[in-house]
């Protein structure tokens, strides 16, 4: 049998999905003498001006790690504080949601959260449900774990019902149960602040993805550094399991 043609296999650019976990606001605003809330809020200003890049840049879908199922055990004010910026990043940027057609969507447990921040966050889903622009995912009282978990009860309890057999389940089957059901699995992921771990964040998404870790911590990673991100993303070669011989583009006759 005669090998394969060789496929090609360039990076989708620009990426369909970019995950980011924004990491580093605490140590922004410590090196700079100043409270951990100054730097989630100069956080916050930079996640605007990053959702304005996608759009811009025509990204499909932006996932952002806003708070981790694990950030409940942060000092009360800390979190409180958190909550009180999503709270008004909402209200201070609903018209330029609106005006830029971005589609908000929410993963993680959104129904442990305040009363003051969930209920205006379902409603701005709800009213951008039909925007046909960037969709902009906001990670919240999320983890991995918990989503697996999530769904691995779902499909048990369909078993159970008779509605599904053990032996039919596959990844389309636990991929329709992930709270991403729908969105393409992201091509990248950016973690600022020059750690290198993925912290429970879109695990089975990522698989595939390609991760890109910047040193800069998340207030100051700005459009430039975004673009330093995608070229980096540009210049991957993604295998998904073949030979780099596999994959190479072709030559022109
Ligand atoms: C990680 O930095 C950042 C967070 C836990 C929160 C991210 C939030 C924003 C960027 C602001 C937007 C907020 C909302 C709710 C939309 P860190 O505090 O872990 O930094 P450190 O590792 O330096 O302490």
């Amino acid at each position: 049998m005669s090998d394969p043609a060789p496929i090609v296999n360039a990076p989708p650019v620009p990426p369909r999905h970019i995950g980011i976990i924004m990491d580093g606001n605490g140590r922004w605003a410590a090196a700079k003498g100043l409270p951990r809330l100054e730097g989630h809020r100069r956080g916050a200003e930079r996640l605007i001006e990053i959702v304005d890049a996608c759009i811009d840049g025509g990204i499909g879908v932006l996932t952002v790690f806003a708070f981790s199922a694990e950030n409940w055990k942060r000092p009360l004010e800390e979190v409180s504080g958190l909550f009180k910026l999503g709270e008004w990043v909402l209200r201070a940027h609903l018209a330029r949601l609106e005006k830029r057609n971005v589609r908000l969507r929410v993963i993680g447990d959104v129904s442990a959260l305040p009363e003051f921040v969930r209920t205006p966050l379902e409603d701005v889903v709800a009213s951008t449900r039909h925007h046909t622009g960037l969709t902009l995912v906001v990670a919240l009282n999320y983890g991995a774990r918990q989503e697996i978990v999530s769904a691995a009860q779902s499909l048990a309890a369909d078993v159970a019902a008779g509605k599904l057999l053990p032996a039919a389940v596959d990844w389309s089957t636990i991929e329709a149960r992930l709270q991403t059901a729908g969105l393409p699995d992201p091509d990248l992921i950016i973690r600022t602040s020059g750690e290198f771990r993925l912290s429970n964040f879109l695990l089975l998404q990522s698989a595939y993805a390609e991760i890109v870790f910047a040193s800069v911590f998340w207030p100051d990673f700005d459009k430039a550094q975004l673009q330093l991100a995608l070229a980096e993303y540009a210049k991957r070669e993604r295998r998904f399991g073949l030979t780099g011989e596999q994959i190479q583009v072709p030559a022109k006759a």
